[in-house]
């Protein structure tokens, strides 16, 4: 059975003490829930922040991911964060494609497809994110835009690659926008790119993969959103820099 999994993107937020208050509120509220063996809560906090993060989760279910990281092993990349550096602290998955990643840092599809091959070429996870413009939905172009993403970025790699990939629909329209993407229209994309994972790779790669949603999920609409049979969760923005907000969207799932 495919991992249900929601995630929280802190984005550029909680310098490092408000990151240790929220860890530790959400480890105070997940003690109330009772998590199926099946599912996964992860969180992403800021670069700086991740050893700190990784040594007070580590008695917890919390799982912590990179926001980002280099597509190159080591070497002259100022700036730059590696796998290496990564996987040395304890963290074993980063986002990779953010649409904010692809827009403000010119992020293109060749070098995710980079990316991703780094982060599995040390073992990690890659939690692939992915989605169309408004322009792109109005033009119904959608799907187009979500099949030439993926393949891109990722069918150029084996079958048995995928076990380390999670896949993130997250439409740039409804991303910190408060506009969400009608229960439909998730279930719609979900089950298009997973027949797309189908006939590439074939059903056990396609009924394996985790497919979260994400753009503006709230404890008010994540229920409504994860019942649908393709959606595997969600990723979080705005409402997982809350504890109780974040909680609320675990117990959703
Ligand atoms: P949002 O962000 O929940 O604030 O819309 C989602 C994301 O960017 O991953």
């Amino acid at each position: 059975m495919r991992a249900k999994i929601v995630a929280g993107n802190w984005k550029m937020n909680k310098n490092l003490s408000e990151a240790k208050a929220l860890i530790k509120g959400l480890k105070k509220e997940l003690k109330k829930v009772k998590l199926d063996k099946n599912t996964r809560v992860v969180i992403a906090p800021s670069s700086v922040n991740l050893r700190s993060a990784v040594n007070r989760t580590k008695k917890s279910v919390i799982e912590v991911a990179a926001q980002n990281v280099s597509h190159e092993k080591s070497g002259a990349f100022t700036g730059e964060v590696s796998v290496d550096m990564l996987n040395d602290i304890g963290v074993a998955s980063s986002i990779v494609g953010h649409s904010e990643r692809r827009t403000y840092y010119g992020e293109t599809d060749a070098l995710l497809a980079q990316k991703v091959d780094t982060v599995l070429g040390k073992g990690m996870e890659a939690i692939f994110c992915f989605g169309e413009q408004l322009e792109d939905r109005k033009s119904n172009n959608h799907f187009k835009v979500v099949e030439s993403q993926i393949k891109n970025a990722l069918f150029h790699l084996e079958a048995t690659s995928f076990s380390n990939i999670v896949l993130a629909y997250e439409p740039v329209w409804a991303i910190g926008t408060g506009e969400t993407a009608s229960p439909e229209q998730a279930q719609e994309m979900h089950k298009f790119i997973r027949s797309l994972l189908k006939d590439e790779y074939g059903d056990k790669v396609a009924d394996a993969m985790s497919i979260l949603y994400g753009g503006s999920v709230k404890p008010a609409n994540a229920e409504e959103i994860f019942s649908k049979p393709d959606v595997d969760g969600g990723l979080i923005g705005g409402a997982s820099l809350k504890a109780n907000d974040f909680i609320e969207i675990v117990k959703a799932i």
